[in-house]
């Protein structure tokens, strides 16, 4: 199963990182379920240690991500934010971060409250405005840390240009491409020196796993990674990284159906006399369309709008039926959830509001399911408000 170098996405999805399991050439990589390898003799051994160090499974992930990001490396953490955590170990005390100012509220909690105790600071910024970005840069910034598109208002970064003006300055640009996934963006190619995911979302797509990745390009943050991913040894378990690897076999096709079901609901909700205001970067509403276009291939499964006031979100959102109310996002099953009291709820009020998170606004992860159901249950709970 040795991939040609043309080996086109697809084909990297499903079969980067794998072989035959060389004991019984089991197709599948098996879930090596141990916490040590018995060495043959004092210093022979396979090249397996200890599992915090060294895991079959957890290895065949990341060559398996690594290759689907286009990166030299990838690392498996135990959830979205430890990998995040783990990129923040590159830096050192009295260095400086500029973050996209909506950023995931995990990230800014992990960056404001914990991080900031370690003489780090950060500076929130919105990074599709690279005026802003520049202005925001300071001698000792060391990272321009970007979503795109954010969460939930959708708004896009340019990733060449970002990737240009932060090279420029000798800073190093960390794209979180959980939103979109690999399928529809990929940073490295428009020159991200890192890419991480919350491998919770599209990556396994499941909805039944926890997990992280960092994917690397330069030499040395490899190296950095691998020390900090042992020292500090937050992994991804064994399990877990089986089944992220099964998750990623079917990335392209399941995110085919997101981007299909996403731009459709985006344009139902569009049409809809009782929506304000929609977020998708696939409306020609949208003010970076062309941007979109150039740097996304099809515009993902997510989406948020604006009903207006809390009491007209908290209508729908209890009167949905096959919209399953909860946070997260990327699985087969459509989400819908109240960005202001759910995944932003340890953003500050103020700063909710100077983003655009209105207690009116209402996220969706489009799943897979049939489109016109999705539909009419949206239309039933809109009738409602
Ligand atoms: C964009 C983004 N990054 C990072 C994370 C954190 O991932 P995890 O929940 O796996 O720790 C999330 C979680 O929702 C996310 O949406």
């Amino acid at each position: 199963m040795k991939l040609t170098s043309r080996a086109r996405f697809s084909t990297i999805c499903l079969h980067a990182g794998q072989e035959p399991d060389p004991s019984t050439g089991a197709i599948i990589t098996p879930i090596y379920q141990t916490s040590t390898y018995v060495q043959e003799a004092l210093g022979v051994h396979k090249g397996f240690e200890y599992a915090r160090t060294q895991n079959p499974t957890r290895m065949a992930l990341e060559g398996n991500v690594a290759a689907i990001e286009g990166g030299k490396a990838g690392f498996a953490f135990a959830s979205g934010m430890a990998a995040i955590g783990a990129i923040a170990t590159l830096l050192k005390s009295g260095d400086h971060v500029v973050v996209s100012d909506n950023t995931y509220g995990g990230t800014f909690r992990l960056f404001d409250k914990v991080l900031t105790r370690y003489q780090l600071s950060f500076s929130y910024v919105d990074t599709s405005d690279l005026g802003a970005v520049e202005r925001a840069f300071t001698k000792t910034t060391r990272l321009l840390f970007v979503e795109t598109p954010t969460n939930p208002v959708m708004r896009i970064t340019d990733l060449r240009a970002a990737a240009e003006l932060a090279h420029r300055h000798d800073v190093r640009l960390v794209v979180d491409n959980t939103f979109a996934s690999p399928y529809v963006q990929r940073p490295i190619e428009f020159g991200a020196d890192l890419v991480t995911h919350s491998t919770t979302k599209y990556l396994n797509g499941h909805s039944d796993s926890v997990g992280g990745v960092v994917i690397a390009q330069r030499d040395d943050d490899i190296e950095w990674l691998r020390f900090v991913q042992n020292a500090e040894g937050a992994i991804l378990s064994p399990f877990d990284s089986w089944l992220v690897l099964r998750g990623t076999k079917t990335l392209p096709i399941r995110m085919q159906r997101h981007n299909e079901n996403g731009q459709a609901l985006a344009e139902f909700l569009a049409a809809h006399p009782k929506v304000q205001h929609v977020y998708y970067p696939g409306l020609p509403t949208h003010p970076q369309y062309e941007l979109a276009k150039r740097q996304m291939r099809g515009f993902g499964g997510m989406l948020a709008f604006e009903l207006g006031s809390l009491e007209a979100a908290r209508r729908l959102l209890n009167t949905v039926k096959l919209h399953a109310l909860a946070e997260s996002l990327g699985g087969v099953e459509t989400l819908i959830s109240h960005p202001a009291s759910m995944t932003h709820a340890s953003v500050p009020p103020e700063r909710r509001q100077e983003i655009g998170i209105t207690d009116g606004l209402v996220r969706i992860s489009a799943g897979i399911e049939d489109i016109e159901d999705l539909k009419d249950d949206l239309s039933r709970a809109l009738d409602a408000v």
